[in-house]
């Protein structure tokens, strides 16, 4: 257990999450006491105002004997711009990071950065027109990064930009949940009902998700539609004459000719036929995802997805035939009972496929999947692996001309790591890289759908949930409309 104590300020939350990037498994408690603490280790963290001004002092105790012990000048920090309340957090956290680091075993490549989106700092310090070395000093010196990470934030913001400048208040892309899924994968914690249980509700959620698309297209005739993201969920869990009318329902409210991309997150195997496949083609979907995870078929099985490495491959091949354009496979690093020999034989034999778009994950322990509960039968590999791991899958992405144009990081993520998305040559996806980057709006339709609506102005966004349960949805459907309605007003 680790009790922290805080004086001065409120950063529970960075606070909580950097400590448990050195610390994955530990309890975390704060105390509003230092009577309370009762572990093997003691945090105080505490910010301090005089005439001299911030001073951000870190106290941390192991075992009753103080290892470390340090006041961090506020003033000092140089984040590129001149706002107290970013300096202070940044001093804050970054000395509690000094002194994590200095006793705990695990590195912490990401530095201080405990958010989702670390290229919003990069794109930043770029419309600031900081030069190549001064992004790489902030970044190093002040948000801790490793070199490495560092210098991938600073490839990949510059190939987002085209994608994302001139900014339009009026420009949005639309994403579509379909929240069905054939069983359940035990590290999935996303929004989904099983096909077997829910099916029979499969009818009305169709007409409920048509209806609302109706809805929105009246409410955007102002608005320029960029590219359209169906996704679950397993959208193609669904009979494809359901997805089919969804689709129609997208080109009867919105301009086809302006839509750049439209995916469909075909996903699991086990889902797509030729019928399905066809269909998609034949309504200019132009990119599909084919998600094998791992193409170990031991692992396949312990994670509960009822198709083989081999079903990949002959559905993979069938999607080829028929000709998308772009087809993304999606892989998780750090799956139970998987090392670097497991690694490497998923990515050879993702090599003789040869995707335009590769996504790696690192497996994340979520709360709300089934992984979180059975958490500790598995032996989950340390640190080190995981990150040779990833080292792997960037040689065989580079072997691949892939490089990457997309990233996120996650709570809860093994070993303090991050998601990629690679891509070949101008096959980079629009989509994955504006809702990560937040600089339009994105409209959503279906269960558990966030829509986010972007105030240029302002460079900030408002999240308007849909719902998360399926009959809520049905039931709600006016009242979510409603609230759309009055943001984009
Ligand atoms: C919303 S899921 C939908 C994909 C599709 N249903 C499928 O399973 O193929 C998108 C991707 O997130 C990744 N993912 C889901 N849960 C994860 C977790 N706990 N840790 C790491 N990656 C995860 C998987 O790679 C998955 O393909
Ligand atoms: S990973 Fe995909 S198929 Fe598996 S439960 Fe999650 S959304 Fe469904």
């Amino acid at each position: 257990m680790i009790s922290i104590y805080l004086i001065g300020h409120n950063f529970e939350y960075e606070i909580r999450e950097l400590t448990r990037a050195f610390f994955f498994n530990e309890d975390i408690k704060f105390i509003d006491d230092i009577y309370e603490s009762n572990g093997d280790m003691l945090i105080i963290s505490k910010l301090n105002s005089s005439a001299k001004g911030l001073i951000s002092i870190t106290e941390i105790y192991k075992d009753n004997q103080l290892v470390y012990n340090e006041r961090l000048d506020v003033d000092k920090i140089d984040i590129g711009k001149e706002d107290t309340y970013k300096k202070v957090k940044v001093g804050i956290i970054s000395n509690l990071y000094n002194g994590l680091n200095k006793i705990s075993p695990v590195e912490a490549p990401w530095g201080i950065l405990t958010g989702v989106r670390p290229l919003k700092i990069v794109h930043d310090l770029l419309d600031k027109n900081y030069s190549y070395e001064l992004i790489i000093n902030i970044l190093t010196d002040e948000y801790k990064l490793f070199p490495e990470k560092a210098n991938l934030l600073y490839k990949i913001a510059n190939k987002q930009r085209k994608y994302l400048y001139p900014l339009d208040d009026k420009r949005f892309s639309l994403y579509v949940a379909i929240p069905f899924c054939p069983t359940r994968c035990i590290y999935c914690s996303f929004p989904s009902c099983s096909i077997d249980r829910f099916g029979h509700m499969v009818d009305t959620y169709t007409d409920t998700l048509v209806y609302e698309l109706d809805k929105i297209g009246s409410m955007m005739t102002d608005y320029n539609i960029s590219t359209v993201y169906i996704g679950g969920g397993t959208p193609t869990a669904i009979p494809a004459k359901n997805l089919e009318r969804i689709i129609q329902t997208i080109y009867r409210n919105f301009d086809k000719d302006k839509i750049l991309e439209f995916t469909v997150e075909a996903g699991r195997p086990d889902t797509i036929n030729l019928e399905m496949l066809n269909m998609l083609k034949d309504n200019h979907v132009d990119r599909i995802s084919i998600n094998p995870q791992t193409m170990n078929d031991s692992t396949l099985k312990l994670i509960g997805r009822e198709h083989t490495s081999q079903d990949i491959v002959e559905v993979f091949h069938m999607a080829r035939k028929i000709g998308f354009p772009v087809i993304n496979m999606d892989l998780i690093i750090g799956l139970p009972s998987e090392g670097l020999r497991e690694i490497r034989t998923t990515l050879s034999r993702i090599e003789e496929l040869d995707p335009e778009n590769l996504t790696i994950h690192t497996l994340a322990v979520k709360r709300g999947s089934k992984f979180k509960e059975v958490v500790d039968q598995y032996q989950l590999e340390d640190q080190r692996i995981i990150e040779q791991m990833i080292k792997e899958t960037m040689n065989y992405a580079n072997r691949m001309e892939l490089e990457p144009y997309y990233l996120y990081r996650q709570k809860q993520m093994l070993g303090n790591f991050e998601n990629v998305g690679y891509a070949k040559k101008e096959k980079e996806c629009l989509y994955n890289i504006k809702m990560m980057e937040e600089k339009e709006t994105i409209i959503a339709a279906g269960m558990g759908a966030i829509s986010k609506i972007y105030y240029p102005k302002e460079d900030r966004i408002e999240r308007v949930p849909n719902v998360k349960s399926l009959q809520e949805y049905i039931d709600r459907i006016d009242e979510m409309l409603a609230r759309k309605r009055s943001f984009l007003s």
